[in-house]
């Protein structure tokens, strides 16, 4: 695959009589680089010259230099973090036989022997242990696990903590929050052998969504394939990389009109290609979101708060969670009180004055879709946009609200939109004057999941430094950011959103905006602790809650 992406590349630069010989030396040359790549590494090691070597990049295609030395050790630092541990390979053709089996997973409540008391404030902790299907105990790592306690009379849950301990036992930690009974949940997202197919397809396979775009002047029109990158051919490319961000475009040129007559941008469908019978790693039911049982009890029973008696650590160090529901009402634990906006007149007071500007994919569209319809005063405009992408104005004339909602640069998987509608967050934000009275939202992960992750990690680093130059000019701003969620999983949704996309990437979000003066809605915890099915947009009810934690970042509880 490596070499082929790199004979392409040259075939397309020379003439096609010395091409053989040039393939011959681009492959040498290519060969010696990838097999002395380690030595290459331990020559720079002491010498801290920039960039440094990006190990991670051996793939040719969708490779871009970082912005700088600081964002290449940035990339390299973030990648080092989320690696993800490395599976076995198996022998082709696949056979499920050794892969991971739910249905012979089992997890089991610690102490093992029982007869503990478990009381608020303490820590659950369950082990995981993992089997193929042949029952055999797993001894490599790498299942993507989550895992939930739960009290649905209650309305209570709370997202759980899973550690890997990479011999096929996981353990999860969970925080006691509420008084009564308690239930674990423990899922199989996918096993560690869909992973490594994940992965592949990201490296080799970032373009397995088409994107396409017509191209039209008077009465001529030519529609060609875009991309984050382009496979090399002999056709030539329109390069509509932005020059503020350098955010990278591309699309393959029309053959009678030129790059400037670019019109729309829409998804052109799913190329992907999977090896022989890798789509049995995908199986809704067997080995995709399927939950895991217990051996013995699968709940305790939590009593209140003992003050004389010591809290019960797990023997894990984690962090807890930011916050569970009680009453399904979300309660926060590390940010401020969650307050209830239940009538249009308590959110119009908080919002009296400001402009909230939302920007991202359709998961932050929805929070626009839910205060229009929740305020009978906020009126929308008719921007005749499109009703996907935006843009949107809403305004509330009587009490100067102004609430703005724009899509994120591409890509952008979509019915047609207008390609001159297609902005980058960043270049939005160094738009605004900001102050106290303005809220800017961002929300950016589902699109980006099908690329190598340091697409998505550049995309951030380029939004970050708007942000951070809007906190300079106006520090009384509210940044709020919205974290990526689980979602429903089809076997094509698996293949190009899968929540192992949006945990890695939901990772290198938190690790970017860390430390900033930015606050978080974890759409995440907030989706995986909540009863109703995981779902890419997430239903009403939650979007009340994360529009709860909006409003009570913008309108804190007064302390009395
Ligand atoms: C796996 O590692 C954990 C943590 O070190 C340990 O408690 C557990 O017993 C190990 N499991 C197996 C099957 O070796
Ligand atoms: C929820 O907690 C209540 C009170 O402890 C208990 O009676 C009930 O059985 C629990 N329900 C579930 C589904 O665990
Ligand atoms: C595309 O344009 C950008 C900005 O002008 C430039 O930096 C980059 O090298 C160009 N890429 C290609 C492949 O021509
Ligand atoms: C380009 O124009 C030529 C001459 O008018 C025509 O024959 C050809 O079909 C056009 N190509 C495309 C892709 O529209």
């Amino acid at each position: 695959m490596k070499v082929k992406a790199c004979r392409e590349t040259m075939v397309s630069f020379c003439c096609p009589k010395y091409a053989a010989i040039f393939v011959f030396l681009a492959v040498f040359v290519f060969l010696f680089v990838l097999f002395n790549m380690d030595f290459l590494e331990i020559q720079h090691k002491g010498i801290p010259t920039f960039p440094v070597p990006r190990r991670h990049l051996t793939h040719r295609l969708c490779s871009f230099e970082p912005l700088s030395p600081e964002d290449a050790l940035e990339e390299r630092l973030l990648l080092d973090s989320i690696a993800w541990p490395e599976t076995p390979s198996l022998p082709a053709p696949l056979s499920l036989e050794q892969t991971t089996d739910p249905a012979h997973s089992r997890f089991t409540i610690l102490p093992e022997m029982g007869g503990q008391q478990w009381h608020i404030g303490d820590q659950l902790e369950v082990m995981i242990k993992m089997y193929d299907f042949r029952g055999r105990p797993k001894k490599s790592g790498g299942d993507v696990l989550l895992a939930r306690l739960h009290n649905r009379t209650l309305g209570a849950g709370v997202a759980g903590k899973v550690l890997d301990h990479l011999n096929g036992s996981y353990s999860a930690v969970f925080s006691l929050l509420w008084e009564g009974s308690a239930q674990v949940e423990v899922t199989l997202v996918h096993p560690s052998e869909a992973v490594t197919v994940l992965k592949r397809l990201n490296r080799e396979q970032p373009d397995r969504i088409s994107f396409q775009s017509v191209f039209r002047s008077g009465s001529v029109s030519e529609t060609t394939t875009c991309n984050v990158c382009l496979r090399p051919t002999e056709q030539p490319q329109c390069n509509f990389t932005d020059l503020t961000t350098g955010e990278p475009w591309f699309c393959y040129k029309p053959k009678n009109l030129s790059c400037d007559t670019r019109i729309t941008n829409y998804n052109g469908g799913y190329k992907g290609k999977l090896e022989a019978n890798e789509e049995k790693l995908f199986k809704s039911g067997i080995n995709m979101k399927v939950s895991i049982r217990a051996s013995g009890s699968s709940s305790v029973t939590v009593l209140p708060k003992n003050k004389d008696q010591p809290e019960v650590k797990s023997n894990i160090v984690q962090s807890g969670p930011v916050g569970y529901y009680y009453k399904d009402a979300w309660q926060s634990i590390s940010g401020p009180t969650v307050r209830q906006f239940n009538t249009p007149s308590v959110i119009n007071q908080c919002l009296k004055g400001k402009m909230v500007h939302l920007y991202g994919d359709s998961t932050v569209r929805q929070w626009f879709q839910y205060l229009n319809k929740a305020l009978p005063d906020l009126k929308q405009f008719n921007l005749h946009s499109s009703v996907k992408v935006g843009p949107f104005v809403a305004l509330n004339y009587a009490d100067n609200i102004l609430v703005t909602y724009r899509f994120h640069g591409p890509p952008v998987w979509s019915t047609s939109v207008p390609a001159i509608e297609l902005h980058y967050i960043a270049n939005e934000v160094d738009r605004l004057v900001g102050g106290a009275n303005t809220v800017v939202v961002i929300g950016i992960w589902a699109h980006l999941s099908s690329f190598p992750t340091e697409i998505y990690i550049r995309r951030l680093q380029n939004i970050r430094r708007a942000v951070v130059r809007l906190l300079d000019r106006a520090p009384d701003t509210l940044v709020i950011i919205r974290t990526g969620n689980p979602r429903a999983l089809t076997p094509f949704f698996a293949l190009i959103n899968s929540d192992w996309y949006s945990l890695q990437r939901d990772k290198v979000l938190r690790a970017m905006f860390k430390g900033l003066n930015v606050h978080l809605v974890d759409a995440w915890e907030m989706v995986l602790a909540h009863h109703l099915p995981h779902n890419i947009h997430p239903p009403p009810p939650i979007i009340k809650n994360m529009i709860n934690v909006i409003l009570s970042y913008i309108c804190p509880q007064k302390s009395s």
